[in-house]
Parts: C-alpha cells; sequence; structure tokens
C-alpha cells in the first residue's frame, strides 16, 4: 500500500505500510508530552516517529527505537524530512536491547501493544497485540524502565482499560515514588489511559 499521511498540531509525517498509524493513543502521549529543552527522551517503539519529533521539536534530545525494521526506516524517513537527524538517534531492537548499559533518560515514553490477543488470533499484529491479557510488552517494560532513568527521571505509559490498568498502577507505585493516570480518552468500548510515574525510588538493579 502506498504512505498515508498523518500529523499532531502542525507536524506532518508519512506512515509507511507495515507502521502503525498513529491514532487515539499515539496523539493522547503527543498531547501530554511535556518536554523541558534539553531533556533526553527515549521512545520505545517508535512506530512512524511522530512522538519522538514532537519531542525533538520541543527541546529533547532523542532516542528512538523499535523492534521493526519497517518503523526504523519510517522514523529515519520522517526525521530526515524534519531535518531532525540531529537529534533524534534511532536504532532497532527489543525493549532497551538497543540501549548501553551507562545511557540515563529524562523521560522514557512507551505506546506499546496493548490489546489481549496471541499470535494464533486472526487479528494478531505485533504493533498491537500484548500477548493473551495485553500485558507482555507493558510488564517486561515496566521491569526494567528504573534501570535506565535519571534519578529525577519519568515513564509515560499508554494502555488500555481492557489490560489491567489496576496493575500497572500497582507496579508504578512500587517502583515511583509518585504515579498517576495523567490524561484518559473514554470510548464506549474502551479507555486509553496515560499513566506517568516520577522518580524511581530505586533502580530496578538494586531491588531484586
Ligand atoms: C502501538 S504502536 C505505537 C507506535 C508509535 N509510538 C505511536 O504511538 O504511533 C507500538 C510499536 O511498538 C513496537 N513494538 C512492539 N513490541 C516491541 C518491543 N518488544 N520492543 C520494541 N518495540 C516494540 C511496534 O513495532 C510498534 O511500532
Amino acid at each position: 500500500m502506498a504512505p498515508v499521511e498523518s500529523s499532531f498540531s502542525d507536524v506532518r509525517v508519512i506512515v509507511n505500510d507495515g507502521v502503525y498509524e498513529p491514532a487515539d493513543d499515539t496523539f493522547l502521549l503527543c498531547q501530554y508530552l511535556d518536554i523541558i529543552p534539553g531533556e533526553k527522551l527515549l521512545e520505545i517503539g517508535c512506530g512512524c516517529g511522530l512522538v519522538s519529533i514532537i519531542a525533538a521539536i520541543k527541546g529533547a534530545t532523542v532516542v528512538a527505537t523499535d523492534k521493526s525494521l519497517a518503523a526504523v526506516q519510517n522514523t529515519q524517513e520522517n526525521a530526515r524530512r524534519a531535518n531532525l537527524l540531529d537529534k533524534i538517534d534511532i536504532r532497532q531492537g527489543l525493549l532497551f536491547e538497543p540501549i548501553q548499559r551507562e545511557e540515563r533518560f529524562s523521560v522514557i515514553a512507551i505506546n506499546p501493544p496493548y490489546l489481549p490477543e496471541t499470535r494464533e488470533d486472526p487479528a494478531y499484529d505485533g504493533a498491537w497485540s500484548g500477548g493473551p491479557d495485553g500485558r507482555e510488552v507493558i510488564d517486561a517494560f515496566l521491569a526494567q524502565c528504573t534501570e535506565f532513568l535519571e534519578k529525577d527521571g519519568r515513564v509515560l505509559i499508554i494502555q488500555s482499560s481492557l489490560s489491567n490498568p489496576e496493575k500497572t498502577h500497582q507496579i508504578l507505585d512500587t517502583l515511583f515514588h509518585y504515579s498517576t493516570i495523567k490524561a484518559e480518552k473514554r470510548f464506549f468500548y474502551e479507555n486509553i489511559l496515560l499513566f506517568e510515574g516520577r522518580q524511581p525510588r530505586r533502580p530496578t538493579t538494586e531491588r531484586f
């Protein structure tokens, strides 16, 4: 299929075939992406790169990763079009694999695959299917995220009411001094929530 266009505010991107097309979850993250110029942002699962590009425009230095080569190439293309290749370092890999042990970020953002579906389901797609309970990527992310945060850093996590948000809240409470639902969009079949956790209590490595 031919690429399609997407935009948030006045930021335009193209979305290539096989890459997640920005949707309500993406736009919720874009809307509440508060960045102080100079901050370092890691976006895991960057898709076409819209969130990372907005962060870079707001003054962040960005590392954008995705497991999908098509997504990585799409983000590179959009970053080049926006003249932001010097601000966005784009890497391919699963979760924190492309991140060096010593790298630390002010903000880590993720809009993960969060729908409860398995590879056997006809609707399965690696961009939005999060395993039987929808939590495969969310839980793996939560298990490692504090290792890569600065001591006053924060995480922004999108998820659905269909994938046990209470569990996310509980885990965030153990990992961070402050955790909250920063924003929520209601639909008749699900709610999309944006969680924020701020100030890691201790790096994960010290807790286990
Ligand atoms: C829901 S899409 C979000 C894309 C983009 N951030 C947005 O908001 O439009 C999830 C993205 O995460 C990527 N992804 C899924 N599992 C991943 C993993 N374990 N590690 C890294 N990326 C992953 C997918 O390839 C997809 O691009």
